[in-house]
């Protein structure tokens, strides 16, 4: 277990890139949490102090993506994808399901990083064309 940064991953803006590493870090000792089998208000403390963050790092990439033309395809599916995953996280969290909630986290983060907020940063270079 544990996620490990890749060149690959950089968006090029920096604020994100940043806030992403930061996300990997805290995912990262979420899971050695888990590993040691730390209590279940230990674990749910830092999976709140991750849903915060998460919070936080989306604003930031909305607020990227108003710069964008009105009614973007790309905006639409994004906001949307976002929205998907604070719910799940929020379900799987109130559950108790930290194993879950963590594999949940790792495989999303990577694959909504390499694709989605990559052709993010795409658009955005290109002027939402
Ligand atoms: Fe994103």
């Amino acid at each position: 277990m544990g996620l490990v940064w890749r060149a690959e991953m950089a968006t090029g803006i920096r604020a994100v890139d940043l806030q992403h590493e930061e996300l990997v870090a805290m995912i990262n000792a979420l899971a050695e949490a888990v590993v040691a089998q730390a209590d279940s208000a230990a674990l749910d403390a830092l999976a709140q102090r991750l849903d915060a963050y998460i919070v936080f790092h989306f604003g930031t990439e909305e607020n990227l993506m108003s710069t964008l033309p009105r009614g973007s395809e790309h905006v639409t599916l994004h906001r949307q994808q976002h929205r998907e995953f604070v719910a799940e996280l929020a379900r799987l969290r109130q559950s108790g399901a930290f194993r879950e909630l963590l594999s949940y986290l790792e495989n999303w983060i990577v694959a909504h990083i390499m694709k989605t907020d990559r052709a993010l940063a795409l658009q955005l270079r290109q002027g939402g064309r």
